[in-house]
């Protein structure tokens, strides 16, 4: 599957690129500049360039960028984005307090995303609880599932079938909306990071059938 990662070339990105691109798909890195994306892109053995040029010609899309640059970068790239399936793993931090829940305007960054992009863009919300400092050890398995939140049944068994190729149990979720609560769990985990000295703390699901796993 052909994937562009916007912001790519941040620590998120950089592991899904990797993992992905492990996993046979084609990778394009995005950033906003295009020669930071094409030497990010040779770094990890990949395709990149500007985030338009990601975006342009990939299946799926995934925005890697911080909430800061939520909107900027949505408003930028909906002119490319109809009918896209796009993952948005974003969370709505408020630095310097990441270790407590900020609920945006539109009470949850994904949520933004759709009221901004319209009903035409298939939204998908996953990977909130992945640190990048597991992603990145690209032969550790990752104890962690990922919750996934659409309105749009084939964008979220899309996305689930990517989730496998990173090594991950990702578990439908329901609606869209309910990424309020996926968004707000992360200040949770970056908490307990904190308190218990972790570098990447997870979320395990249990009491789902053994068929899932
Ligand atoms: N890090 C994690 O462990 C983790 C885990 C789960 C979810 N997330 C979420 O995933 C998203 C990306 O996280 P990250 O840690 O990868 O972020 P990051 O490394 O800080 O930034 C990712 C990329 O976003 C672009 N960017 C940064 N500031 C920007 C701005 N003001 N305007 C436009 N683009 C900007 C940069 O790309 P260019 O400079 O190349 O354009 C940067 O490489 C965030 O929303 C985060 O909450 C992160």
């Amino acid at each position: 599957m052909r994937i562009g990662l916007v912001g790519g070339t941040g620590r998120e990105g950089r592991g899904l690129a990797q993992r992905w691109a492990r996993a046979g798909h084609a990778i394009a890195v995005g950033s906003r500049q295009a020669e930071r994306g094409r030497a990010c892109a040779a770094e990890l053995g990949v395709s990149g360039g500007d985030n338009a040029s990601a975006v342009a010609g990939a299946e799926v899309v995934v925005v890697c960028v911080p909430y800061t640059a939520h909107a900027e970068t949505f408003a930028q790239l909906a002119g490319q984005l109809s009918g896209q399936v796009v993952i948005d793993i974003t969370v709505p931090l408020r630095p310097p307090r990441v270790r407590e829940v900020h609920l945006p305007a539109g009470q949850a960054a994904v949520l933004e995303a759709q009221e901004l992009l319209g009903p035409d863009v298939k939204l998908v919300a996953a990977l909130h609880h992945v640190s990048s400092a597991h992603l990145s050890e690209l032969d550790a398995s990752i104890d962690c599932d990922v919750l996934v939140c659409s309105d749009h049944d084939r964008a979220r068994q899309i996305t689930i079938g990517l989730i496998a190729d990173l090594g991950l149990r990702g578990l439908d979720a329901g609606p869209l909306r309910n990424a309020i609560a996926l968004e707000s769990l992360t200040p949770v985990l970056l908490y307990l990071n904190r308190r218990y000295k972790s570098s990447g703390a997870g979320l395990r699901i249990t009491g789902l059938p053994d068929a899932l796993d």
